[in-house]
């Protein structure tokens, strides 16, 4: 873990690229080794990356990875539901706002492919993750006894979009309907 103080730099430094090829797998993978608990395969990985490159992002500090994000979308029941795998910043650039504008990219490209709801797990211990999440309105689901290989618990956390309302005002003239509101 990288966490010889903090990293002096400008928020306009720090570019975001969606996942472009295998050359940045390797960079996916030491971040996410260094950074998160639990252990994950390369097949994991893959499995993200080629099926949703559009949901992954990097964030770069001159050159170097710093931050990550790593999503997939599907049916899930009767919804359409997106799903964040990781996501993950370099120690030293932390509490600068990179996690929160790698994972609203991912969270826009989920809305705009029509999901209903995005979720994850985090660690119930996990206080960052949770203030994050919850400041961008995610709720607390359910919570997943001994869920990760550590033994400790997670929460479900989901993000629900608004569905559009029909707008019944259409239907009536302006007097019908103020009639109505009133
Ligand atoms: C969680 C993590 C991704 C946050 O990255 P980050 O770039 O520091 O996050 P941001 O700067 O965008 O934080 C946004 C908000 O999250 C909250 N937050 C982030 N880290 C926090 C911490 N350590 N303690 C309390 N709140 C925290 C704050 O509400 C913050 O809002 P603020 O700017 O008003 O203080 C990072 O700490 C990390 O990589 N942790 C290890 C991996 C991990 O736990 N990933 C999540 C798995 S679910």
């Amino acid at each position: 873990m990288e966490g010889e103080g903090k990293v002096d730099f400008k928020a306009s430094e720090i570019e975001y690229v969606s996942y472009g090829g295998e050359h940045h797998l390797p960079l996916i993978m030491n971040l996410v080794d260094q950074e998160l608990s639990e252990p994950y395969s390369i097949f994991t990985y893959r499995y993200f990356v080629y099926l949703w490159p559009h949901l992954s992002f990097l964030a770069f500090h001159q050159g170097k990875c710093v931050g990550t994000v790593v999503c997939k979308m599907g049916d899930h029941r009767h919804t359409f539901r997106g799903y964040i795998a990781m996501l993950v910043v370099l120690n030293s650039y932390r509490g600068r706002g990179i996690a929160t504008e790698l994972v609203t990219r991912s969270i826009k490209v989920m809305m705009d492919s029509g999901c209903d709801e995005v979720t994850l797990e985090a660690e119930v211990t996990n206080k960052g993750a949770l203030a994050l999440y919850g400041r961008l309105g995610f709720i607390r689901a359910k919570r997943l006894f001994r869920y990760y290989l550590n033994g400790v618990d997670a929460f479900r956390l989901k993000l629900l979009f608004p569905r559009p309302q029909p707008n019944y005002y259409n239907e009536y003239t302006a007097d019908e309907a103020r009639v109505i509101v009133d």
